[in-house]
């Protein structure tokens, strides 16, 4: 795109802030960041990246003083901008619905600034249907207001930003909406033009169908597991049916992270606030939950108990390729392990120093956190694997087999050969890997 990139200003430099400003970057855009964290301003124009995301930290310094600009002050970051793009958090609030605090000051701020009516404001910040309406009708229409909800995977977070599937873009005003959609221009993906809560519903429902899919595959491997199939076989094909679709179908300790299960949320509230009882999400929600206590139940049953049993768990972030812990599997399991008397052994990649400050180790006897994959697991009498990091799924059996105590291997995640770790001794188990006694 070169020369002909246009002025962008972002609000917000957290996950979808960042990738957002630094791939803008790189299709040719200038853009101006802006943070209201001092301290994460100093960091970025620094070059170092506050979050943990595969590619970032290249595009960043490789952008960073010259098309990528950062600053903690509005004004300074909108001014000349052909869009503002709205990249503020929108974490759940008690009741459910997204805490709109953040967006709220911003627009305060916004109506502080003369000259606004060159800019578009484009809502990325995944936020409920209505909330592009207010927004508009709080600038008493000052600005164009477009939604434009992202679709970015932490961990693949560069990627998915270059390949979408679609860039939607929604707004009742079609010039704004196709200003934004402009700004794609060399993305190869359909584009779709709606309404503002046309585009909002396209992100909830997104993630509530994928919580819903990958709640189904989790009771398909449960019901596998009971009756000796292999859940891997059978999800597989069920998503070569291209009306079902291969992915979000593999089994593993239930949905994570920051937006899956926080949609689904948001979506069963609004439901109710606009008088709809949605009865498939709060299913997945359970069956997510339920996800959680089958694991444990299943490694307390293969250990003969956890009282005074010795874990050792790999994996803490919600998925690989993050840091991210938000909602993760280990969250819950490993302080109810602690209560039942196990004492746990915990090793990540990257999420080890945000799992301590969760949980530090002095606060909780019986938990510690070890330096690698192989010193978790010395004298350990089980272990359970929950995030599919490729140095545990490189690891040999037999290697495990010789480090442990005990022989149990629980594999939440499917990444080790049931057959390769049953030869080499280990009393295997991984989700829906039921196995049917040999014909005799
Ligand atoms: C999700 C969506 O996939 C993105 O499209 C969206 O932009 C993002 O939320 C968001 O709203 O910002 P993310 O939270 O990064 O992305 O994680 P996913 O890759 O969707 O995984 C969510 C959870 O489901 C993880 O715990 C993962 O391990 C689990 N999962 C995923 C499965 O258990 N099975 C699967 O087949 C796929």
């Amino acid at each position: 795109m070169g020369a002909g990139g246009t002025e962008i200003a972002i609000a917000g430099a957290g996950y979808v802030g960042l990738t957002s400003a630094v791939c803008f970057c790189e299709m040719g855009h200038r853009v101006r960041l802006v943070d209201v964290d001092p301290q994460r301003v100093a960091m970025i124009r620094q070059g170092q990246c506050p979050i943990y995301e595969p590619g970032l930290p290249e595009l960043l310094n490789k952008h960073r003083n010259d098309r990528l600009q950062v600053t903690d002050r509005l004004a300074e970051a909108v001014k000349g901008a052909s869009a503002l793009f709205v990249c503020v958090g929108t974490p759940a609030s008690a009741s459910g619905a997204p805490d709109l605090s953040a967006l709220r000051r911003l627009l305060r701020e916004l109506k502080a600034l003369p000259d606004l009516n060159q800019t578009v404001l484009v809502l990325k910040s995944t936020v409920p249907p209505g909330t592009n309406r207010m927004a508009y009708d709080s600038l008493r229409g000052t600005m164009p207001v477009v939604s434009n909800p992202e679709f970015l995977r932490e961990g693949t977070a560069v990627h998915d930003f270059f390949h979408p599937d679609r860039v939607v873009v929604g707004s009742p005003d079609e010039g704004a909406a196709l200003l934004v959609a402009g700004l794609y221009k060399g993305v190869d993906a359909p584009l779709l033009v709606t309404g503002w809560e046309e585009a909002e519903l396209i992100k909830y429902a997104t993630n509530g169908f994928l919580a819903l899919k990958i709640s189904y595959a989790n009771e398909i491997a449960a019901l596998c597991d009971a009756l000796g199939a292999d859940a891997l076989d059978v999800l597989k094909g069920l998503g070569l049916d291209h009306r079902v679709g291969s992915q979000f179908l593999r089994p593993g300790p239930g949905y994570g992270g920051s937006c899956l299960p926080k949609d689904t949320r948001a979506l069963i509230w609004k439901g109710r606030r606009a008088g709809v009882r949605l009865d498939l999400l709060p299913a997945a929600q359970r069956a997510n939950l339920r996800q959680r206590e089958r694991l444990l139940e299943a490694l307390s049953k293969l250990l003969g108990g956890l009282a005074g049993k010795q874990v050792a768990v790999w994996g803490l972030a919600f998925k690989a390729g993050t840091d991210d812990l938000r909602t993760a599997a280990s969250l819950e399991m490993i302080p109810w392990m602690l209560k039942q008397g196990a004492s746990v052994r915990t090793y990540d990649p990257a999420a080890q120093e945000a799992f301590a400050r969760h949980f530090p180790p002095e606060k909780w006897p019986g938990l510690t956190l070890s330096p690698d994959q192989w010193s978790a697991l010395e004298g350990a009498d089980g272990l359970l694997i929950l995030t599919e990091w490729e140095t545990f799924r490189t690891a040999t059996p037999l290697a495990i087999r010789r480090k442990m105590a005990g022989r149990v291997v629980l594999d939440a995640r499917n990444i080790l050969d049931p057959e390769a770790a049953r030869a080499a001794g280990l009393q295997y188990r991984g989700v829906g890997r039921g196995r049917r006694a040999p014909l005799r």
